[in-house]
């Protein structure tokens, strides 16, 4: 296991936007190395309270340190799960989706087609199956759909074809040699494994199905002038933040922050690239 920092997304946004009563009661659903956190209980006061959740073991070996400060407590859950544990009304609940810096650098965990290891992808390795067993458990037809749904990728069925003739496929490496033989010998703009790692991310850990699950409910959590905090990586993700907020306000007693989604500054996309395709929105429940 390496010892990669994550560097925070969009942190001046987040804060200027979360923190709207220094004695108010926030939840962060995804802690990842604490760097929001961290920021949001340094400037918490008196009775303020940031209940922390992640599903990945690593989350909370990070969080251990910050345990010693009575303002702070942490759960290891899916945010899906977690926001029906939340006992109070809050202030702000921030969602900053996908994998840390960390998950993505550590070849054991099998995010990464830049490093060679085991195909597992799972954020909470003792839940589910790994990538690998999913590959296994479906269809040359239904992998096809999870690469083109969740990875937009064109080359779906050539794709998972080339993954089914080569079982059992079980290594990063592997795949992602696999893609790029399937890819037309040309310049590619990405690597040819992107999209496909990353449907396959999203199917394992059900990325989208726990997002659209946990929006309506930790908005009805929020205080009136409390305020929900959402960062995406990708156009899947971002479409689901849209619509779900879309359907608050349409429903009445919420308002949208952001008609359209921030984004970095130049600046913090050139120090950060891991930042460049963030999209943060924000909603607002309305004082009654
Ligand atoms: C981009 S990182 C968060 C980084 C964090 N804001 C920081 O500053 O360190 C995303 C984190 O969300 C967690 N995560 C993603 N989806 C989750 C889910 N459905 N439930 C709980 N945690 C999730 C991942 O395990 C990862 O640690």
């Amino acid at each position: 296991m390496g010892d990669w920092v994550h560097v925070p997304v969009m942190l001046e946004e987040v804060m200027s936007h979360l923190l709207n009563d220094r004695e108010g009661t926030y939840w962060d659903g995804t802690f990842g190395r604490g760097g929001h956190s961290m920021a949001l209980l340094s400037q918490l006061m008196g009775l303020g309270k940031l209940v922390a959740s992640d599903r990945d073991p690593l989350a909370q070996a990070a969080a251990e340190p910050l345990l010693e400060n009575p303002q702070f407590s942490f759960e290891p859950c899916d945010f899906a799960n977690m926001v029906a544990k939340i006992p109070y009304q809050l202030n702000g609940f921030l969602l900053d989706l996908g994998v840390s810096t960390p998950q993505l650098r550590d070849a054991t965990r099998g995010f990464s087609f830049q490093e060679d290891g085991p195909l597992d992808m799972r954020m909470d390795p003792t839940q589910g199956m790994s990538a690998a067993e999913l590959i296994d458990a479906t269809s040359e037809r239904e992998l096809a759909d999870i690469i083109y749904q969740y990875g937009e990728e064109r080359l779906s069925r050539r794709i998972a074809k080339a993954i089914k003739e080569n079982r059992p496929v079980t290594r990063t490496a592997q795949l992602a040699d696999i893609c790029r033989m399937a890819y037309p010998r040309r310049h590619h703009r990405i690597h040819p494994a992107t999209r496909t790692f990353q449907a396959l991310r999203i199917a394992v850990n059900r990325e989208l199905d726990q997002l659209a699950d946990v929006i309506p409910r930790a908005a009805a959590k929020l205080k009136p002038g409390g305020r929900g905090v959402i960062i995406s990586f990708h156009s899947l993700e971002d479409r689901i933040v849209k619509r779900a907020y879309k359907a608050l306000v349409a429903a009445g007693g919420f308002r949208l922050i952001t008609k359209k989604p921030l984004i970095p500054s130049e600046e913090e996309a050139q120090r950060n690239p891991a930042a460049r395709s963030a999209k943060m929105r924000v909603i607002e429940r309305e004082e009654s």
